[in-house]
């Protein structure tokens, strides 16, 4: 008896020392809302109007063929070459929701389909040793179809977030756990904070699949498309929405990791580098995507590190695009065939192990683990990823 009362008053104490936890979701990691209102559509059974916001990214349901069509019309971005800023098309409304809760990047999919889980599994790992969703484990998703130039905002409610939950948990630093792009999402808010800040708010980014350098994939994209792993979705109509956004862009290989004249796209004609990208988006006919790059260049070829402790974990040994080659007599518009090479089956290695450059160029540690044949998005249900965070929290 007196020892399960000892127990009953350790346990809050113990968990009071757990650091709360901030997912930082990745591309298309986040729940999307929208809400119509438009004089034309694209086709007669496409919706001229809703009268509320409805759940647009990843509903299954929008995505079967013509209704696809109504849907790539929602939610693409239109460039304006005069703010440098994309906008929704006309009649459109977006919304991010349950920023600050954990539900929405847990979840892509409200009523919980299986292929809409996202962070589930960590934050059931995560409530098992002592966790509360929206309490101690949070989520900051955001419109993850724009890149940093254009989410300012969401870095300052990052910044109240992080500020909140520290307090709210008796003053613990906070963990941010990214995922893919969530990763330099979480190193340019990093970055954009003093150090006493940091020294005071967080206490590491553990990042899974992070993707510090960009991808090879991008470059596929804006030729093919991507038809996100799905057998049911066809990559070219994809493909429509896909290269409007920004964060696209900023994902193309970064100059770091890439030098310039490493042949990117190669056809009998002409190869395509970092060092002519622009010939490649005028080939493409798609020079709104050369102006989102030149918009984004320089938030993806900057090598500042974090400053906080980094618990770095991505896969490798799957096959990974490194090189688009089209045969000879073919041209950008055929089906080029890919390349491969190392990385996590999205994310090429190099790109992954861009966490490791900065234990030289911090003092706070870093932790990299290369994880064997764990693919870009089995990384966040893996089992030695699942206990190196749950080893990670228990460290007091
Ligand atoms: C829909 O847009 C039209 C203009 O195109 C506007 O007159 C109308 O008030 C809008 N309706 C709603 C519900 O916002
Ligand atoms: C902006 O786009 C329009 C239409 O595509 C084009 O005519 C114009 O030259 C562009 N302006 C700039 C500053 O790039
Ligand atoms: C967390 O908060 C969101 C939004 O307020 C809510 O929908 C969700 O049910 C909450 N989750 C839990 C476990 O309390
Ligand atoms: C890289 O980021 C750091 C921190 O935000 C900034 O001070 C620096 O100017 C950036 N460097 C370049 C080349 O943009
Ligand atoms: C393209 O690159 C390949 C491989 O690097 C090279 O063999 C070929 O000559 C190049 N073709 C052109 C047109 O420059």
């Amino acid at each position: 008896m007196l020892l399960k009362l000892v127990l009953v008053a350790l346990i809050p104490a113990c968990f009071g020392a757990l650091n709360p936890i901030i997912l930082v979701p990745g591309d298309g990691g986040s729940q999307l809302d929208a809400k119509i209102n438009k004089t034309t559509t694209v086709h007669y059974i496409c919706q001229k109007t809703t009268k509320d916001f409805y759940n647009i990214w990843l509903n299954m349901e929008q995505l079967v063929p013509l209704v696809i069509d109504c849907w790539v019309d929602n939610i693409k971005l239109v460039y304006n070459n005069v703010t440098r800023k994309t906008e929704n098309m006309p009649g459109v409304e977006t919304r991010v929701p349950g920023f600050g809760g954990s539900e929405t990047v847990e979840w892509l999919d409200p009523s919980h389909a299986s292929s809409g889980a996202y962070f589930k599994d960590i934050a059931n790992m995560l409530v098992t040793v002592g966790y509360e969703r929206n309490v101690s484990i949070k989520g900051a998703p955001f419109d993850f179809r724009k890149a940093p130039n254009e989410n300012q905002e969401y870095f300052v409610k990052l910044k109240e977030l992080v500020e909140e939950t520290y307090t709210e948990n008796g003053k613990a630093p906070v963990m941010l756990l990214a995922h893919s792009m969530g990763g330099p999402m979480s190193l340019y808010f990093l970055n954009l904070q003093t150090q006493s800040w940091k020294n005071k708010y967080i206490k590491s980014l553990v990042s899974l699949s992070g993707a510090w350098g960009g991808s090879v994939k991008a470059v596929k994209v804006y030729a093919v498309g991507d038809d996100l792993g799905s057998y049911v979705l066809n990559a070219k109509v994809m493909k429509q929405e896909q290269i409007t956004n920004p964060s696209l862009a900023w994902l193309m290989p970064s100059t770091i990791y890439w030098k310039p004249n490493e042949v990117l796209v190669q056809t009998d004609k002409k190869n395509y580098s970092l060092s002519n990208i622009e010939d490649y988006f005028r080939d493409l006919q798609f020079m709104d995507g050369w102006e989102m790059y030149q918009d984004t260049v320089k938030h993806s070829s900057n090598l500042t590190a974090p400053g906080v402790e980094v618990h770095c974990l991505y896969g490798t040994d799957v096959d990974t695009v490194e090189k688009l080659y089209y045969k000879p007599g073919t041209w950008l518009d055929g089906n080029p065939t890919l390349v491969n090479g190392d990385g996590d089956g999205t994310v090429n290695r190099r790109s992954l192990e861009g966490c490791t450059h900065w234990t030289k160029l911090q003092q706070q540690k870093v932790f990299a683990t290369a994880l064997s044949k764990v693919d870009h998005m089995a990384i966040l249900n893996h089992n030695s990823v699942l206990s190196y965070i749950r080893n990670l929290v228990n460290q007091v």
